[in-house]
């Protein structure tokens, strides 16, 4: 069923870090979550850090819906954007200074300009840093683009997620056309192509299976069916 390095620790008596990276619209955050809830470990999405910077960029004129950056000015106010979680009725909620920017993070407005945001050197090494200081006492379940490659290279497990295009554009479609949005099946499906090409060609911390990592293909699996392959994989089978 997998390959690659095997767990030999116990993660329920040994706190451990879990990397968890992938390509997009395959499941990495609800996947994530359900570990961390099963192992009482600390879940930490790093998309969302990303927003949650994009989502004050905007809010300050520092990035344009038009794509403009001011990349020295983002730099100078990063000391200044604090970002925490909080769990509310089983939901992770992230905040911004405080104020709980959940909703906001996933608007358009912030999808938009999210990549260009993220592809900022400065910004990266900034919220790396964060997200290390997080994992400090293990017991963390991060996913993201680099979590195995660049910001937990020595992660006890690392998972890389991916699924067949159609299947991700499929999920997708559903998901949209019971948001009521009018959207085209051959529309998401390109835009999934294409998220997947810039995630894997940016030219800072491209998306890439690190070599250690399990590949976990979900193309025909069920949410159930992913835990079941979780628990074999922590049991060492
Ligand atoms: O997973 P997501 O769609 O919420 O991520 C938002 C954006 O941030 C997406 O463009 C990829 C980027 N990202 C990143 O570059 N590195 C991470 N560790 C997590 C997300």
């Amino acid at each position: 069923m997998y390959t690659n390095t095997k767990l030999t620790l116990n993660p329920f008596t040994t706190k451990i870090i879990i990397a968890i990276d992938g390509h997009s619209s395959t499941g990495k955050s609800s996947f994530a979550k359900a570990i961390a809830q099963e192992l009482n470990y600390i879940y930490v999405d790093t998309g969302a850090m990303y927003r949650a910077v994009t989502l004050y960029g905007l809010q300050h004129k520092l990035v344009s819906s038009d794509g403009q950056i001011e990349i020295e000015a983002l730099m100078a106010v990063l000391p200044d954007i604090h970002i925490s979680f909080q769990n509310i009725a089983g939901q992770n909620n992230t905040f911004l200074n405080r104020v709980n920017v959940e909703r906001e993070i996933r608007e358009i407005a912030v999808s938009q300009q999210v990549s260009a945001v993220s592809a900022i050197a400065g910004v990266r090494k900034h919220l790396v840093y964060l997200q290390q200081q997080m994992g400090k006492e293990k017991g963390i379940v991060m996913d993201g683009r680099d979590i195995g490659t660049v910001v937990f290279p020595q992660a006890e497990l690392k998972i890389f997620m991916t699924a067949d295009p159609r299947v991700r554009a499929e999920r997708r479609y559903k998901e949209l056309r019971e948001k009521g949005s009018k959207v085209s099946f051959d529309e998401i499906l390109n835009n999934v192509i294409q998220r997947d090409h810039d995630d894997e060609t940016r030219s800072v911390a491209p998306l890439r299976k690190a070599e250690d990592a399990i590949l976990l293909d979900n193309s025909n699996m069920i949410p159930e069916e992913q835990m079941a392959w979780f628990r074999r994989v922590i049991a060492g089978s």
